[in-house]
């Protein structure tokens, strides 16, 4: 599958994506943890559509296709009434707009827990359907044998423990977790269990700093913190919220814009425009040829 745009038509917003480059891959992702530290840290943003990523590309190492896409983009209460058939839609719109980044597309809840199989059936669509280069999946010690499973066929496996969004309601809420030595002790084990199981990298999210950091130090494999520490091996977020979006914004949330803001302003003053007939001017209209 082309990772640049054929289509370069006039009338097209589709834009080609700028000069091809070789993509970073999988395994230079992992080589950038060398003898347990990351001089670099990795730098991944979700991106769910095309134009998205061609703007975030150039900036970033991994670009994720978050099933946080069914809260963002869709106005959906919770992850888990995201479908493969979405993630696939907008896995390939991200492929088609990205050049440099590898970029990993998520498993959406139901598409993987029931069995190894199951999962390999659900990744490999992805990976077929949208050229992405890896899969992620949630769970820990759980995931392992999947993982594994996955990871001994091809596919190239990101987990994601901690804070594990599809699990929302078994654990309760988005709060931290870590809280008890117990649970501290959990996340440690799934971070490990992961990294055992052949995973080339791990999401940790929203647990207590020391935990992001123990783990972190504790597996070979890059992990990238979200709500979790600045020692980790990478950051992600998801864009929007980053770019400020939204009103309300998980607390490990900052804010670098306010897309909002910007977009609010301008639908105003185009709105003032075209009711006091001020748009479209002269630049935006056609008129006869002159004889
Ligand atoms: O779905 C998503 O965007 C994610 C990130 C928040 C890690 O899983």
């Amino acid at each position: 599958m082309s990772t640049t745009f054929q289509l370069d038509t006039a009338t097209s917003r589709a834009n080609p994506t700028p000069a091809p480059m070789k993509r970073l891959t999988v395994p230079a992702i992992q080589r950038r943890k060398f003898e347990g530290k990351t001089e670099q840290p990795l730098v991944m943003l979700t991106a769910y559509t095309a134009r998205q990523a061609q703007l975030l590309d150039q900036h970033c190492d991994m670009l994720l296709v978050g099933d946080s896409l069914g809260q963002v983009i869709y106005g959906l209460p919770s992850t888990l009434q995201v479908t493969l058939d979405m993630m696939i839609a907008h896995g390939a719109a991200v492929v088609r707009g990205s050049y440099h980044s590898v970029v990993i597309v998520d498993m959406p809840f139901g598409s993987y827990e029931a069995s190894p199989q199951q999962a390999f059936e659900s990744a490999s669509r992805i990976m077929a359907e949208t050229g992405c280069a890896a899969v992620k999946l949630e769970g820990g010690q759980a995931m392992a044998e999947t993982i594994a499973f996955l990871s001994q066929r091809g596919i190239p496996v990101m987990a994601h423990v901690g804070l594990t969004p599809q699990a929302v309601n078994a654990l309760g809420g988005y709060g931290a977790r870590g809280r008890s030595q117990e649970e501290h002790a959990k996340i440690i084990a799934d971070g490990q269990a992961v990294a055992d199981a052949g995973a080339f990298a791990v999401v940790v999210e929203g647990v207590l700093e020391p935990i992001a950091v123990a783990l972190t130090r504790s597996v070979e494999i890059p992990v990238i913190g979200i709500g979790a520490s600045a020692q980790c091996d990478g950051q992600v977020l998801v864009t929007d919220d980053m770019l400020g979006m939204f009103e309300r914004v998980p607390r490990f949330v900052k804010k670098y814009g306010d897309i909002a803001g910007v977009i609010s302003e301008t639908a105003a003053r185009y709105a003032e425009e075209v009711r006091s007939r001020t748009f479209p001017g002269v630049e935006q209209t056609y008129q006869p040829k002159k004889k």
